[in-house]
């Protein structure tokens, strides 16, 4: 049977995009025919990088991925992904402590916005407790985050913090 192309927005701060972002990447490649990256604008966490240098980061690490589009977004998820015509909203499940949280996001998204699906994806296992935050404290006390961040990001780490 024919069916529309899919098209998912893959939403977040990315403050810095890290190894885990990109795992879940991959992952959504396989369950979308079209993979928005929606990176929010003003997010009250008052981010390490702008915006422009979290898209700079981002655009750059998916820039050989066809189905990948990288966006910049404000306001409600998914009113951005209703104007992209998208019908998945994805999202990174790490350990217990996001659960919570992205329930409770998919069920306000699912009323707002009730064709939508919110669809978790796991990530792998060496990045179940890997978030931007433990990222950018390391890097701001001088500790090497390679392990966590591909290198273009680990780069832009040092520039900002001087090591
Ligand atoms: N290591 C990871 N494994 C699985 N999902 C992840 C991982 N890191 C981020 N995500 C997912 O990516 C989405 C966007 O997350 P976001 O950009 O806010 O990153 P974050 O790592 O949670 O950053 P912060 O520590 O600043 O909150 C969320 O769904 C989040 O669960
Ligand atoms: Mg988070």
């Amino acid at each position: 049977m024919e069916r529309k192309p899919l098209i998912a927005v893959y939403p977040g701060t990315f403050d810095p995009i890290t190894n885990g972002h990109l795992d879940i990447i991959q992952r959504a490649l396989q369950v979308s025919d079209r993979l928005i990256l929606a990176i929010a604008k003003n997010p009250k966490k008052g981010p390490l990088f702008n915006l422009k240098e979290r898209t700079d980061m981002v655009q750059s690490l998916v820039a050989d991925l066809p189905q990948v589009e990288v966006h910049s977004y404000a306001g409600l998820t998914v009113d951005f992904a209703r104007q992209m015509g998208a019908t998945i909203l994805i999202r990174g499940l790490r350990a217990i402590s996001d659960f919570e949280y992205e329930l409770q996001m998919a069920q306000a998204n699912r009323k707002l916005a009730p064709s939508i699906d919110t669809v978790f994806l796991m990530p792998s296992q060496e990045y179940f407790y890997l978030n931007s935050t433990l990222v950018r404290n390391i890097a701001a006390d001088k500790g090497d985050v390679s392990s966590f961040v591909p290198p273009i990001v680990e780069k832009r780490l040092r520039e900002k913090f001087g090591r």
